[in-house]
């Protein structure tokens, strides 16, 4: 039997204890979030985040900016949003329009504030195995696994895909949490070698459908981060579907990792609230 691993239904269950938690306090958690530009990608992203807010309790504003804000009057607007003590969690939409330096601005929103995790002081925190933001999709994904009780400690673990939004952290993370891990990429030779290794598979390497069922050993459990569009219109991950009837456990695209996504970034607004002032 493999087990289906459903973000909608573990992030319901994440949610609902967020707004318990909520329902008793006095003050509510604000995020904020900061929207440069008019990308249609990102409009949709802020909405979700928005409607997520809503539907736990939190407060939830965004500041719009048109494409052609200077990086000096964004770093202004950010000195705002970071010494607001009504704001919590402040989050940069990305991308950013070319003249302005992503990093830049990223390293100019306060580190308590960082609920993104992208901050320089959270990065380095998490590879120190200190407590800090871990960003939305890798948190997302180990929330994932703990709802369906999967148990890393001394799995091995294999991950493709290196980016630092998810391939390195959650890498990290994986290895705080006790689990043997390896990191590949696009450009690893013999990649199948690797995969067939993994207890648990990780995939977030942007390839659509990448991984069919010679990638995999028998009782494997896969994570799949990708997202692609089909012509039809249905979307896919970077995991083809044949790879499933081996696995033990799998997350489907769409409603697997996506949907804990979101959850993630509420559970780092309610530590950023919870933390606030100390
Ligand atoms: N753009 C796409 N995903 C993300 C995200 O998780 N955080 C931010 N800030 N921008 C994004």
């Amino acid at each position: 039997m493999t087990l289906i691993l459903n973000g909608v239904a573990a992030s319901q269950a994440i949610k609902e204890q967020i707004k318990q938690t909520v329902t008793q306090e006095r003050e509510k958690p604000h995020l904020v979030v900061v929207l440069v530009g008019d990308n249609l990608a990102s409009e949709v992203y802020v909405k979700n985040k928005e409607k997520s807010c809503k539907e736990v309790g939190f407060m939830s504003s965004v500041k719009r900016y048109d494409s052609t804000i200077s990086q000096e009057a964004l770093f202004k607007e950010l000195d705002k949003l970071n010494n607001d003590k009504d704001i919590h969690g402040i989050i940069v939409q990305l991308p950013l329009p070319n003249h302005i330096n992503a990093n830049e601005i990223i390293d100019h929103i306060a580190p308590h504030k960082d609920v993104d995790g992208f901050h320089p002081l959270n990065v380095g925190n998490l590879h120190r195995g200190q407590s800090s933001f871990v960003s939305a999709t890798p948190l997302g994904i180990l929330r994932l696994l703990e709802f369906y009780s999967i148990d890393v400690v001394s799995k091995h673990v294999v991950v493709v895909g290196r980016s630092n939004i998810v391939g390195k952290p959650i890498a990290a993370l994986l290895l705080n949490a006790n689990a043997t891990v390896t990191i590949t990429h696009s450009k690893t030779k013999n990649l199948m070698h690797h995969t067939k290794q993994a207890d648990i598979l990780i995939v977030a390497v942007g390839i659509k459908q990448l991984i069919t069922e010679e990638y995999v050993k028998e009782g494997v459990v896969i994570v799949d981060v990708g997202i692609h569009r089909n012509d039809d219109g249905t979307l896919c991950g970077d995991v083809h579907p044949s790879a499933y009837a081996l696995s033990s456990a799998y997350s489907p695209v769409p409603k697997g990792v996506g949907p804990m996504t979101i959850a993630a970034l509420l559970l780092n607004t309610l530590q950023a609230f919870q933390e606030r002032g100390r």
